[in-house]
């Protein structure tokens, strides 16, 4: 039986006319609806009608939503959430002005957690992760990304991807895996950086790759982790395996990480706080996606990325959490929306579509899920307000009541 989504008082579609995605003033708009209805047929959106057409509601399973607003189900298109252990030591030392590189220098950080993350099974893992995943979905996440990255070995690295498999698994909503071996260096490896690029080159990214354990391959380009060059051949390698490619660079410091993804064609870039003018220069009109971080900068009191600029100059730009426990220990999408919009200078539309379409398109789905269009992945989000200026307006909240996938509603707020 088709089901009809009926009695919202406001529908986002978020459609771009199956360009699937938005930049410059397009961003702005996000396709507001009153008096509609979405009819839902084999989990996809097989019509939106206005509900004066609507004949006979009895021919459908309802779906009511009265006086709610619906937006495309979130997609969380960046999260480190497969990890183990607690740093809040380091964030007292951050409280007390110590920087977050500088810990990374003093050998915390990224590989406190990769001590964490060795010592516990996959089940461990994957009941840590659970529980932050059921987060994302009662915050109306219909999409997420999860990197590996704190096993820095063969060993777990897979383990993490085999957690992130698991969870896919369990749980209805799409889990899109990374490989992100290209972290940091392991302690073991400090100094030998070849043999560490040679296990990734040679036997992780192969591994995966006939595995099937990763969609993206992604790297972390900078000061205190890898070179330009480095992520170069990484990224040859990867992609000769079918992996496609993101990059986090730009965060603290430029060292041709932007150069380097534009080569291998990124499906996005990721953080670009420290991105100058030329930078944005290089990316405008291109079709790789500036994913931003505005929780990094709030968490670790660092620049905010030139939202503003980028969006100006027609870059596709996309909000995540980055969600992690070093950087930005922040389980909460709405948090970040309304940072980017009291921080950023981002509006509330271009903030929906920038964590829904734009989303999307930072994990090459953007066809399929993202925005409300005939045809899509019947997913959505449903606030508790009659008003999505609500979402962003009550700080600190989250007004999601209902999270559907597919069709299937998978969150209920009782
Ligand atoms: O995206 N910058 C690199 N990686 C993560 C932080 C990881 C961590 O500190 O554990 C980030 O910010
Ligand atoms: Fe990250």
């Amino acid at each position: 039986m088709k089901k009809l989504l009926f009695g919202a008082n406001q529908i986002l579609t978020c459609e771009s006319k199956y360009k699937n995605y938005k930049i410059g003033k397009e961003l702005s708009d996000i396709g507001l609806l009153h008096s509609h209805s979405i009819v839902i047929e084999d989990g996809l959106i097989k019509d939106i009608i206005s509900n004066n057409s609507l004949n006979n509601r009895s021919d459908f399973e309802i779906i009511d939503v009265s006086g709610k607003t619906v937006l495309p189900g979130l997609v969380e298109c960046h999260t480190h959430l497969a990890f183990a252990g607690n740093r809040s030591d380091e964030f007292k030392m951050k409280l007390d002005g110590i920087s977050y590189e500088e810990i990374a220098k003093r050998g915390g950080g990224i590989l406190k957690t990769v001590n964490s993350v060795r010592n516990c099974s996959v089940t461990d893992l994957f009941y840590l992760m659970k529980s932050r995943v059921d987060e994302f979905i009662s915050q109306g996440v219909t999409t997420l990304e999860i990197k590996s990255g704190y096993g820095l070995n063969f060993e777990n690295e897979i383990k993490q991807l085999h957690a992130i498999k698991l969870i896919d698994e369990s749980f209805a909503i799409d889990i899109i895996p990374t490989f992100l071996g290209a972290h940091t260096y392991p302690t073991e490896f400090k100094v030998d950086h070849n043999s560490y690029l040679k296990i990734i080159n040679d036997v992780m990214i192969p591994y995966i790759s006939k595995n099937k354990l990763a969609e993206f391959c992604d790297a972390f380009c900078e000061t205190t982790a890898f070179s330009a060059e480095e992520v170069d051949k990484i990224f040859d390698v990867a992609s000769k395996n079918g992996l496609k490619i993101r990059l986090h660079t730009e965060q603290f410091n430029s060292i041709g990480g932007l150069d380097i993804a534009i080569k291998h064609n990124a499906t996005s870039v990721d953080h670009l706080e420290v991105i100058d003018n030329s930078g944005i220069s290089k990316l405008a009109e291109k079709e790789i996606v500036c994913v931003l971080f505005p929780g990094v900068s709030f968490f670790l009191n660092h620049k905010f990325a030139p939202a503003r600029e980028l969006i100006d100059s027609n870059c596709i730009v996309a909000l995540s959490t980055d969600y992690n426990p070093g950087s930005s220990n922040i389980l909460n999408l709405h948090l970040i929306m309304q940072i980017a919009a009291l921080r950023m200078k981002m509006s509330i539309e271009e903030i929906i579509n920038s964590v829904t379409l734009n989303a999307a398109k930072a994990l090459n789905r953007s066809d399929k899920i993202g925005s409300i269009e005939i045809g899509k992945q019947a997913d959505f989000a449903v606030f508790d307000t009659d008003n999505y200026a609500d979402i962003i307006y009550n700080v600190g909240r989250n007004l999601n009541c209902m999270t559907i996938k597919n069709g299937e509603i998978i969150f209920k707020k009782s």
